[in-house]
């Protein structure tokens, strides 16, 4: 059942600091992660890792691009299922697949794993559900421990999808002694990330308020960000749209004045997400640009960088891994702006929860 929640998506939404300290539980002994060996040291001939997922999965792979880039110096690239089908880049001489698929049924992504098999590469499927098609024809799998997500609009498996890719990318950088993944305190981070959630969904009471003044009204709105804020703004952005009905764009706030800007009128939320040291100021003089066409600017803010009118100040972590914590705030508003519209967070109209056509 619901557990008391009204809906589904808030339940979940208040499970994931429980799936982080969980997912530690599940792969780490002492510091150490535990992965497979062959899947490490299959991942460890490859010269190309190909991230492939669809909608939310293809966000959280977004994110765990860098992580592998990071960590293992291998080059990563994220990609959608249903393009990377019928038009796919060259590929390398030692490709390695990762799919990210929470249901392990989507069959865009299921299409890709068919022609991989064909031709004989090694493949990891990270899901939510133990034996689904896509876990059962990878050559690995890895699995979520989010527990069943019912809500259409994912959130814990997200989270739970960055976490695990963490966990990957660090237990292969270690096995290729490579001295950032032996610093990166992957453990600790996870335990108190999942802290940090606590803190943020405890203060869910703010974003009802700032969902029914920014939100409730506009047609569309934007979030926008930069490298690693720009991934999440994706995702924040697909929250918004799905379950409350804005039109969302999730930006690159440095390519908005090359064009999208002309969208901005007097009252259009623009929601800037800024977690990173180096795009910090640039993200926010983009965000200036928005307001002097008359945008209601909100910002989601790391807390060593933020000022005093930032809207949401959220805990800091490791660069890498803000993600987990900046798609809370988006989370909530676009399940309070659904709330607030008086419209059925869990079932939107139009979509459904495992996609098995293509
Ligand atoms: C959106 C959402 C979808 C799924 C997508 C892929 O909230 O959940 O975008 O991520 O349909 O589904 P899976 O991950 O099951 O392959």
């Amino acid at each position: 059942g619901k557990g008391g929640y009204p809906f589904y998506m808030l339940k979940e939404i208040n499970e994931q600091p429980a799936v982080m300290r969980k997912l530690v539980q599940h792969y780490f002994n002492g510091d150490q992660p535990q992965v497979d060996e062959k899947l490490l040291a299959d991942l460890k001939n490859a010269d190309h890792i190909y991230i492939v997922g669809a909608g939310t999965s293809y966000h959280a792979g977004l994110v765990g691009a860098r992580l592998f880039e990071k960590m293992a110096k291998i080059p990563t690239t994220a990609h959608i299922s249903s393009e990377f089908a019928y038009e796919h880049p060259l590929l390398s001489k030692k490709p390695f697949f990762i799919f990210l698929t929470q249901s392990g049924e989507t069959a865009d992504s299921r299409e890709v794993l068919v022609h991989v098999n064909e031709q004989h590469w090694p493949s990891l499927t990270i899901t939510n559900v133990d034996k689904s098609t896509l876990s059962r024809e990878a050559t690995y799998t890895m699995l979520l421990d989010a527990g069943p997500e019912i809500a259409v609009a994912s959130t814990k498996g997200y989270t739970a999808q960055i976490a695990v890719e963490a966990i990957l990318a660090k237990a292969l950088g270690e096995y290729l002694n490579y001295d950032e993944a032996k610093n990166f305190d992957l453990k600790n981070q996870l335990g108190s990330i999942a802290n940090g959630m606590q803190s943020i969904i405890d203060s869910k009471d703010d974003f009802q308020a700032l969902a029914s003044h920014y939100l409730s009204q506009p047609r569309n709105a934007f979030y926008i960000g930069r490298g690693i804020d720009w991934s999440v703004s994706l995702e924040a952005a697909l929250k918004l749209k799905e379950i409350s009905y804005v039109q969302a764009e999730g930006f690159a706030s440095g390519e908005l004045k090359h064009g999208t800007i002309a969208l901005i009128e007097k009252g259009t939320p623009v929601i800037a997400i800024i977690t990173q040291d180096r795009t910090a100021g640039l993200t926010r003089s983009n965000l200036e640009e928005t307001q002097a066409r008359g945008s209601n600017a909100l910002t989601i803010v790391a807390r060593h960088l933020a000022k005093e009118d930032d809207t949401v100040v959220i805990p800091d972590c490791d660069p890498l891994l803000t993600p987990l914590l900046s798609v809370i705030p988006a989370q909530l508003l676009a399940y309070y702006t659904s709330l607030g519209k008086g419209l059925d967070v869990d079932k939107p109209r139009n979509l459904a929860k495992s996609v098995t056509v293509q």
